[in-house]
């Protein structure tokens, strides 16, 4: 690490140890967030031909699995874009694992920022392997809700935008704490395994603690539950592995997903782990 980083570092502490409790205590919160719905026929226009083409055929896939004409029309073509991203990797980290729901889910999300993709997030779990659908319970834990946006919204404002509509969703504006065999299934997307990342999303260094968070996550799942966690970039996957390995977690899978959906610079890579049925 050089010098220059100990000193962002450093600064970064400092006033995100002096703003993160400001905004606990101000809890900012302004009230309906409306946008504008966009057209998706150009969705892929960016991309080669080839590749738009087998993301067209991939997007009406998915829109038709998981029923997702509602929030294919009232939404924004880069958030639907981007949460269809999302819908594919978890489904391809329920391949992967051979992970199956049972008849009701009952699911926690920990740390999903304004929850832009919960959408998609539900459709999965509501119609993953299951025609009829299944009854859904999820759980949104955002540790930092109330951080203010440009619009001065907040955070907490635009997640309760996103879920509007979905039964048995909430959006928790805390840390997730430990909660003993609770949960069929946990979801970690993009936490933060390195200080740096914590420090640059505003969060006091005294707060990261990636081990810890690790331990009560895989409490909380019931016997037979899965652990899904997305990392950016492999160094950051090699470490998230490295978490695992030494908290004893068995990983079931592990694997780069790549797709036209979406890209974004750093590739990323997902672990799929499953809870021993008996300890
Ligand atoms: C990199 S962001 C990922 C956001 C989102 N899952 C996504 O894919 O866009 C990590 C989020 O985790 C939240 N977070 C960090 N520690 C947490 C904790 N212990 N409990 C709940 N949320 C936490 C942060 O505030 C941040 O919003």
């Amino acid at each position: 690490m050089s010098f220059w980083t100990v000193v962002r570092d450093f600064f970064l502490n400092l006033r995100n140890g002096a703003d993160y409790p400001l905004r606990q205590f101000f809890r900012w919160r302004r009230g309906d967030v409306r946008w504008k719905d966009e057209p998706k026929e150009s969705l892929f226009a960016d991309l080669p031909a080839a590749e738009r083409f087998s993301a067209e055929q991939l997007a009406q896939h998915l829109r038709q699995t998981y029923h997702l004409d509602h929030w294919y029309h009232h939404s924004r073509a880069r958030i639907y874009r981007e949460s269809l991203y999302y819908l594919a990797l978890l489904e391809q980290a329920f391949q992967k694992a051979d992970l199956h729901l049972a008849a009701t889910v009952t699911c926690a999300d920990v740390g999903p920022s304004d929850w832009f993709y919960v959408q998609a997030l539900y459709a999965l779990l509501r119609w993953y392997e299951a025609p009829q659908g299944r009854k859904v319970t999820l759980h949104g834990y955002e540790r930092d809700a109330f951080r203010v946006y440009a619009d001065f919204y907040s955070r907490y404002d635009h997640a309760l935008a996103y879920l509007k509509g979905l039964e048995g969703v909430s959006y928790i504006p805390r840390a997730f704490e430990a909660q003993p065999r609770r949960y069929d299934l946990i979801l970690m997307l993009f936490p933060f395994v390195f200080l740096e990342d914590h420090l640059l999303w505003g969060l006091p260094k005294r707060l990261f603690q990636p081990a810890a968070l690790l331990a009560a996550v895989w409490e909380s799942l019931k016997a037979g539950g899965g652990l899904v966690i997305a990392n950016q970039g492999l160094a950051e996957h090699q470490a998230q592995q490295r978490l695992l390995t030494e908290a004893s977690i068995p990983i079931r899978a592990a694997f780069r997903f790549d797709s036209p959906l979406f890209r974004y610079s750093l590739e990323r890579y997902v672990l799929v782990a499953i809870h021993p049925a008996t300890d």
